[in-house]
């Protein structure tokens, strides 16, 4: 071979070889260097958290922060304080810094399409924890872990329906955040199971926003329009916890006059279930920190994740949350 062919046919294989190391670093769907575990590389978390709405959502921050130490995984962690748009913010500023992952709790279900996609174009999976998103396309996220919202409402309709049976009863129903995932479905679940009783009516529903504060200030302006009011259907204890501050301050008992079912079982939801100001608390279990660090890992070593992860919960009656408090984490 003469040397100016030996030359060309040189380079023409040196620049192919550069090509095909290019395209395997493009197929590694990588976002970042940080993002391929590799083994041994670091991974980098981003969690953009809904905000610091309750006792329930202080529980949860503590598990994902405490969970990810232990795993070793770095947390850049955001609180949204209940606004989408906080959460767009949090979630394009990871996919700038190249985060290994995202772990997401939207605060409602519907608009997140977009930023997704951006996401999903960065190759950084997206695992939803908590709360789900309402959209079409599935590929967007990689998981979602976290509670069956509807069969919680249907076990606080169960109750409810036994409690009161044949007997004419007027319901007062506390929503959680208009849009939010357990708002919507924690409704949805009751109504199923109380539509078979035309004894039970929901005379009044509105939201408290999942705050102690909004359940309280909601309470009072049912308890100003409805002047017979057998039982109160919050979405989570803080709002049922308001909702016993207005109750007291009309000059009514909690709990005998006036009927309390909520959901979540934080501690002070279950201190008020033992002193018998609630009724009945169906399970929420904030704890998910430690299967999020595992999932994360997991999908970042190209593993295999099921595309629906549901929590066990359970629910409490007064005598289970005397016995639970002692040794209750939340
Ligand atoms: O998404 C879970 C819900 O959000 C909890 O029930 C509530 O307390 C929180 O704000």
């Amino acid at each position: 071979m003469g040397r100016r062919k030996f030359i060309r046919q040189a380079i023409a294989a040196g620049v192919a070889s550069a090509l095909v190391l290019a395209l395997a670093a493009c197929a590694g769907g990588s976002g970042s260097d940080s993002a391929k575990t590799g083994g041994n590389a670091k991974i980098v978390m981003g969690f953009a958290q809904v905000g610091a709405e309750s006792g329930w959502r202080t529980a949860n921050t503590k598990s994902i922060q405490e969970a990810a130490k232990k795993a070793g995984i770095e947390l850049k962690f955001s609180d949204a304080q209940q606004k989408q748009e906080n959460q767009i913010k949090a979630i394009r500023s990871y996919i700038q810094q190249k985060v290994s992952v995202i772990g997401f709790s939207p605060v409602v279900e519907t608009g997140w399409d977009t930023v997704l996609k951006e996401a999903k174009d960065a190759g950084i999976p997206v695992i939803l924890t908590d709360r789900a998103v309402d959209s079409k396309d599935k590929s967007l996220y990689v998981t979602f872990l976290g509670s069956d919202f509807v069969a919680e409402g249907q076990k606080a309709g169960e109750w409810t329906v036994k409690e009161f049976g044949d007997k004419p009863t007027n319901v007062v129903e506390l929503q959680g955040t208009t849009g939010a995932a357990p708002a919507i479905d924690r409704k949805a679940g009751f109504e199923k199971v109380v539509a078979a009783k035309p004894n039970i009516k929901i005379i009044a529903s509105q939201t408290g926003d999942f705050t102690r504060a909004g359940g309280k200030q909601v309470m009072e302006a049912f308890l100003k329009s409805n002047p017979k009011i057998d039982l109160v259907y919050a979405h989570n204890d803080d709002m049922g916890l308001g909702a016993i501050e207005a109750i007291e301050a009309a000059g009514k008992v909690p709990g005998k006059d006036i009927k309390i079912v909520t959901v979540d079982a934080v501690k002070d939801g279950l201190t008020a279930l033992a002193a018998g100001k609630i009724n009945f608390v169906v399970e929420c279990n904030p704890l998910l920190g430690t299967q999020l660090m595992d999932i994360a890992k997991k999908v970042l070593d190209g593993k295999t994740v099921p595309k629906r992860i549901v929590t066990t919960e359970t629910t409490f009656t007064q005598e289970q949350a005397k016995a639970a408090l002692p040794t209750r984490q939340y």
